[in-house]
């Protein structure tokens, strides 16, 4: 039996602006008061795990013993089945430079990657999301979701962040950064996964 979440605060554990209007987004309907790490000037705790729940969970636990909040984290990336599984916990890695984050570079990057490994049309990928919601007191949640499709050069598209403008569900012959974004949560790894902590925290 699930934890429920008792109206109130909930804080969201990332900094990541797109990860929080997504959430922010799909939560809007249950009356939840959602505040960002961000907005709380909370740390961003190292992530030193190999596995998306691992991460998260350092993540919920941080921030939920920092604040004294129930606090959901996000661990996401992208899996690409021709480079066995890469980026994965490391996609946000793949973007880092000096100057910030740059997914130009990393999309470059996992196509350069897909050429010289021969991978031919069409590239599988998946977008995979763990959330995890941690109480002040120790307990846990873990929810996750899984939006499967294919990765496509060259990239297309403006909405979203991250890699959407590479990733082509699916079903669609439309990228996730030319959907709009009230559809990508429809059929998102995140949006499963939120919908999953919604049953599993509000639901009866
Ligand atoms: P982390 O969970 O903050 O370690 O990083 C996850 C990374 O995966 C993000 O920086 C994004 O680049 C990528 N990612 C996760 N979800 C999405 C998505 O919905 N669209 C595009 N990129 C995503």
């Amino acid at each position: 039996m699930t934890r429920k979440l008792e109206g109130g605060k909930l804080l969201v554990a990332t900094h990541n602006k797109g990860k929080l209007s997504e959430i922010r987004e799909i939560l809007a309907p249950f009356g939840v008061d959602v505040v960002g790490a961000g907005e709380m000037d909370l740390p961003e705790p190292e992530e030193t795990e190999d596995t998306f729940v691992g991460n998260a969970r350092i993540k919920a636990h941080a921030a939920a013993k920092a604040t004294g909040l129930p606090a959901l984290s996000d661990d996401s990336g992208i899996t690409i089945d021709a480079l066995n599984g890469a980026p994965g916990v490391y996609t946000a890695d793949w973007a880092e430079t000096p100057a910030g984050r740059d997914f130009k570079m990393a999309m470059t990057r996992a196509n350069d990657e897909l050429n010289a490994a021969g991978a031919t049309p069409p590239r599988t990928a998946q977008f995979r999301c763990t959330l995890v919601i941690a109480w002040p007191d120790g307990h846990d949640e873990v929810f996750e979701g899984v939006m499967p499709g294919q990765l496509v050069w060259p990239i297309r598209g403006e909405h979203g962040f991250g890699y959407d403008p590479m990733f082509q569900p699916d079903g669609y012959s439309i990228t996730c950064a030319e959907m709009d974004p009230a559809e990508k949560n429809k059929i998102s790894h995140r949006g499963k996964a939120v919908a999953k902590f919604v049953q599993g925290c509000f639901g009866g």
